[in-house]
């Protein structure tokens, strides 16, 4: 058992596959591939498990390829003492002594930021691919391999390495995406008890684990302190935090034109979130901007989510919080908080940030919830969660609904739908949206989807009406309701 350092916080998921590969003794040669975004904790977990197991870290930099093969030839010669480096005059030569030495190693050759390497010598993955062909070729015979994990942030390169055609598809055994922290685990992180503080919080940096550390540990000390805290951290520019949303889009390999990128963004955290309502934000033809759209949704800033009423309908949606704040609260005012303004910038966002900010953000912690709510609260397992609009012609009107749980899809039944739900961060719910829902649900039937168990769920900041509540008790059955409140959504799983 290799056993997880004390600093690194939760990710027993991932450190169990890590050192499941790590542990594995003798045997044939192995890949694994661990992806994810900037700042979610690849280097920090990769380093520690080199370290524990007694394997190899190499982090690459964006460099030439002759000072990439000098970086790499003295991290090799230092960790198998060699009195002097290897010279390499090509990955070639370099991945052949790699695997010569990394075999006997005791745990993983980790190549982190793969990316700046194999950008600048597109050849390396196939060289890899052949020493990997070779090394588990049954001629062999018994002797270890090597074990070598590939690591990389650029999510438009790591994406494509196990893709399609690519070199190294089929040869990973470990193919482990590092994700940002799910809601809850983020306030723990933080040290955050309060949940309608925690939702505030996590509408500005989301569960990135490297912000806490950007910021100096401070987190706001309770709800009375949350604006001064937006002032002390991400608006002021004394902080790594305040360039970090910029950064973040002019890091990933391939953004070329970023006025336009930025733009994009900018469209979808002002509530444009059609390929349509985008193009005519940021006044382009919906064709001019298919480029931006895909290459954003490669390095995972942002995603696009299927409307599960509508079929070939989709929204898109910003993957970091931290951005959608950039883009609806600092782009617009950036001079004025880099010159030190941000108390005035701030007080005038502040009704643009619960509305814009707050409300779509809630919805979307409110379909987290739903996805690994337990089984009792909507009868099963959901198969799927997101939102969606329900047509209702008769009123020439469309029912939006923010949090839609359905059932697996079973071959020739009709889907199922397990809740229906509406998010509401800051009004009280009652009576009314609890309508709203039984008309979509009754819509739905009429549509043919199977809605016999449909739990019609509100879901609210700001409380619920007593006719509601006793509503939830009082209906006999047949007519489920649910209020989840802000205490629920944060409750520890039983
Ligand atoms: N699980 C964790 N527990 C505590 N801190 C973490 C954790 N993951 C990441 N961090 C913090 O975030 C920082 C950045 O993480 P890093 O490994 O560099 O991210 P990545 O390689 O994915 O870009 C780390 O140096 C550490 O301070
Ligand atoms: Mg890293």
């Amino acid at each position: 058992m290799i056993l997880k350092p004390e600093q690194v916080y939760d990710r027993d998921f991932e450190w169990g596959h890590l050192t499941a590969f790590a542990r594995r003794t003798g045997g044939q040669a192995q890949l694994g591939i661990v992806s994810g975004r900037r700042r979610q904790g690849k280097t920090f977990l990769l380093e520690a498990i080199a370290r524990e197991s007694g394997g190899l870290y190499f982090g690459a930099t964006q460099a030439t390829e002759a000072e990439s093969l000098q970086l790499f030839a003295d991290v090799l010669a230092e960790r198998i003492d060699l009195p002097v480096p290897p010279r390499f005059a090509s990955w070639d030569e370099a991945v052949v002594y790699l695997f010569s030495v990394g075999a006997p190693l005791p745990g993983p050759v980790v190549i982190d930021e793969f990316p700046y390497l194999s950008t600048v010598s597109p050849a390396l993955p196939s060289i890899l691919q052949r020493e990997m062909d070779r090394a588990v070729s049954p001629t062999r015979g018994t002797k270890q391999g090597i074990s070598l994990l590939l690591c990389g942030s650029a999510m438009s390169v790591m994406g494509k390495l196990l893709a399609g055609t690519a070199p190294l598809r089929g040869r990973a055994s470990l193919e482990l995406v590092v994700h940002p922290f799910e809601y809850p685990v983020a306030a723990r992180f933080w040290g955050i008890g309060d949940p309608r503080l925690a939702v505030a919080h996590h509408a500005v940096v989301g569960g990135t684990p490297a912000y806490r550390r950007f910021v100096n540990e401070d987190a706001p000390a309770g709800p009375e302190d949350f604006d001064n805290w937006v002032l002390r951290t991400v608006l002021n520019p004394g902080t790594p935090l305040f360039r970090e949303a910029r950064y973040l889009l002019d890091e990933e390999a391939g953004v070329r034109d970023s006025a336009m990128y930025h733009s994009v963004l900018g469209a979808v955290a002002n509530g444009n979130n059609s390929r349509g309502g985008i193009a005519t934000y940021v006044g382009r033809k919906a064709t001019d901007i298919s480029h931006h759209l895909g290459m954003l949704e490669d390095c995972g800033l942002l995603r696009r989510e299927p409307d599960l009423f509508r079929q070939g309908r989709s929204v898109y949606r910003i993957a970091e919080p931290l951005i959608v704040f950039y883009q609806a609260i600092m782009r617009p005012r950036w001079g004025l908080l880099e010159s030190g303004r941000a108390v005035p910038v701030w007080r005038d966002a502040r009704p643009r940030f619960s509305a814009q900010v707050l409300g779509p953000h809630f919805e979307q912690i409110c379909r987290e919830f739903a996805v690994s709510a337990p089984p009792e609260l909507f009868g099963e397992l959901p198969g799927e969660v997101g939102a969606g609009v329900v047509a209702d012609p008769e009123c020439k009107s469309q029912i939006q609904i923010d949090v839609a749980v359905l059932a697996p899809p079973v071959q020739s039944e009709p889907r199922r739908v397990l809740s229906l739900g509406e998010a509401k961060w800051g009004d009280v719910m009652g009576t009314r949206h609890v309508e709203r829902l039984r008309r979509a649900r009754d819509l739905l039937a009429a549509k043919g989807y199977d809605v016999r168990d449909t739990v019609l769920a509100c879901y609210s900041g700001a409380g619920f009406d007593p006719a509601l509540t006793t509503a939830t008790t009082a209906t006999p059955a047949g007519a489920k309701i649910a209020t989840i409140d802000l205490t629920r959504l944060y409750a520890e799983p039983a």
